[in-house]
C-alpha cells in the first residue's frame, strides 16, 4: 500500500474527523457537529497528521494521529508545554500495514522539534502505545458513593451558588485557570476544551448545573458540574442519581465544601464520579468511608518523555541524601540515549550514551520506564518487579522512589 503522511488543511478536517469516527466505531458528524464553536476550535488547535491513500476512485483518508497544545503542571510546580496526543485511528480497511507507527513517529518527532518535553494521550486499549515509549503514569478510580454518606471531615467556610446557563463558560473558564493545578499531570484548559466538556450544564434542556463555591473574602474558589436524573414516581420519590462531572477546589477543604453540598442534595440516593485520584481527600473525609465503593481503577495518563534531559531538569526531587544514576534506551530519539545522575538538587546528564543495557548505572530503563516514573506516581519498585527496570541493587530502587515520589498522587482530570 502507497499513502501520504501530511498535515492536515482546514478544508480536509472534517473527511478526516469522519475517518476517526469510523475508527473510533462512530457515526459520521453532522452539520449540526460543525456549527458548534469548539469544533474548528479543536482542529486548529496543535498539530494534525493525517495519511491518504490513492485509488482508483481518488484520494482517501485512512489515517490519523494529532497533538494538542497543552502545558502540564510537574512535580515542584513547573509548567511545560506537552504534546496532548488525541484523535489516532486507522480505517478498519488498512489496519496493521504500519500507518499507525509512521503518524506516531512523525507526530513525536515534530512535538518535539515544537519544544515540548513531553507527551501524554489516554489509551483506548492498553496494547498500543508502549512500542512507542508510553507509560502509565497516573491512575483513577470511578466511585459510587451510597445513599446516607456523609463528611464528618471539617469544610471549608463560604457560601455556595448555582451559575446562570449564561455565566456558566467564563466562570467556570475563570475559576479552573486558579484552581485547577492541585497536583502534577493538570492541564490548563482551552475554552474550547471547556466548551465541550461542559456541553450538558451549557444546554438549555438538560438537568446539569455548576455549583460555585465562595470564600469568606468574596474569592469564587471552587466549582462542581453536575447532572442529575430523577425517575419522578407517584408516591415513591427514591432513586434519585448525581453525577459528578467536574469537581475543583483551592484546597482539599474547598473541595468538601462541594462534595457535602453534593451529597446532602434532597432526592439524590446514589452519586457517582469518574477519574477520582487514588489518593481521593473524599475517602477518608466521609463518616464512613465504606461509603465511597471504587466501582474501577483505570489507567489515566500515558506518558512519554520526548525529551529526557529538558524533563528531568524541568521538575523536582525529594530531600534525600542518596543519589541514583539512571541509563536510559530510546530507540525513537538517540539524544535520549545516556545516563543522568538525579539527586535532591535536580538531574543532570553524566553519560552520553548507554554502552550496553545495563551500563554502569544503578537504574537502566527503555524510555517506557523513566515515563511512568516520572510524575512521582508510578513508584520505580512496581516497575522494577515488574521487568521494565532493571536494578543494580535494591538501595538503588529505594533511592529512586525517595527522590522521584509526589504525593498528592498525580492526576490529570481533564479528558482529551
Ligand atoms: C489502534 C490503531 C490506531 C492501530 O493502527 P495500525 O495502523 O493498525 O497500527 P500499526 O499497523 O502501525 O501497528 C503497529 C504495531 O502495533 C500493533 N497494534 C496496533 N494496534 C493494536 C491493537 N489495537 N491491539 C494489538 N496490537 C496492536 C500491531 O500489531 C503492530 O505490531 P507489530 O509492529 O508487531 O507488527 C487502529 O487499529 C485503530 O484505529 N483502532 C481503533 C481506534 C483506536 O482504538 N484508536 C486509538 C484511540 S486511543
Amino acid at each position: 500500500m502507497t499513502y501520504e503522511v501530511r498535515h492536515t488543511t482546514e478544508a480536509e478536517w472534517r473527511i478526516v474527523a469522519d475517518t476517526m469516527r469510523l475508527a473510533l466505531l462512530a457515526a459520521p458528524s453532522t452539520d449540526a457537529d460543525w456549527e458548534k464553536p469548539a469544533a474548528a476550535e479543536s482542529w486548529r488547535d496543535g498539530l494534525s497528521l493525517s495519511a491518504w491513500a490513492s485509488g482508483d476512485d481518488g484520494e482517501r483518508c485512512i489515517g490519523h494521529a494529532g497533538a494538542f497544545d497543552m502545558q502540564m503542571l510537574l512535580p515542584g510546580g513547573a509548567m511545560v508545554p506537552m504534546a496532548g496526543v488525541t484523535r489516532v485511528g486507522v480505517l478498519p480497511t488498512h489496519r496493521r500495514q504500519g500507518v499507525l507507527t509512521n503518524l506516531m513517529q512523525r507526530l513525536l518527532r515534530e512535538s518535539l522539534a515544537a519544544g515540548r518535553p513531553i507527551a501524554t494521550l489516554r489509551a483506548s486499549e492498553a496494547v498500543i502505545y508502549g512500542r512507542f515509549g508510553f507509560q502509565v503514569a497516573g491512575e483513577v478510580n470511578d466511585i459510587d458513593i451510597g445513599s446516607g454518606a456523609r463528611i464528618a471531615a471539617p469544610v471549608a467556610e463560604g457560601t455556595l451558588r448555582i451559575l446562570g446557563r449564561d455565566e456558566t463558560l467564563e466562570r467556570v473558564f475563570a475559576i479552573h485557570a486558579l484552581v485547577g493545578f492541585d497536583r502534577p499531570g493538570t492541564l490548563s484548559r482551552t475554552r474550547w476544551s471547556l466548551t465541550r466538556s461542559l456541553e450538558a450544564a451549557l444546554a438549555p434542556d438538560k438537568a446539569a448545573y455548576v455549583v460555585v463555591h465562595t470564600s469568606p473574602d468574596g474569592v469564587d474558589d471552587g466549582y462542581a458540574c453536575y447532572q442529575l436524573d430523577w425517575p419522578e414516581g407517584h408516591g415513591t420519590h427514591t432513586g434519585g442519581k448525581c453525577r459528578v462531572e467536574d469537581i475543583w477546589g483551592a484546597s482539599p477543604s474547598v473541595e468538601l465544601a462541594l462534595w457535602n453540598y453534593l451529597l446532602e442534595i434532597d432526592l439524590i440516593d446514589s452519586v457517582r464520579a469518574y477519574d477520582r485520584p487514588i489518593d481521593d481527600p473524599l475517602r477518608f473525609a466521609l463518616h464512613d468511608q465504606r461509603h465511597y465503593v471504587v466501582k474501577g481503577r483505570r489507567d489515566e495518563v500515558w506518558l512519554r518523555l520526548l525529551d529526557v534531559d529538558a524533563a528531568l531538569k524541568a521538575r523536582t526531587y525529594n530531600p534525600a541524601r542518596e543519589a541514583v544514576t539512571i541509563a536510559v534506551s530510546d530507540p525513537l530519539f538517540a539524544t535520549n540515549e545516556g545516563v543522568w545522575r538525579v539527586t535532591a538538587e535536580g538531574a543532570e546528564r553524566v553519560a552520553e550514551r548507554v554502552a550496553d543495557r545495563f551500563g554502569p548505572a544503578d537504574l537502566a530503563t527503555t524510555i517506557n520506564g523513566l515515563s511512568g516514573a516520572y510524575l512521582g506516581g508510578t513508584s520505580w519498585h512496581e516497575l522494577t518487579v515488574a521487568g521494565v527496570v532493571t536494578a543494580s541493587n535494591d538501595a538503588a530502587v529505594r533511592a529512586a522512589d525517595l527522590l522521584f515520589a509526589s504525593r498528592p498522587l498525580p492526576r490529570c482530570g481533564s479528558f482529551f
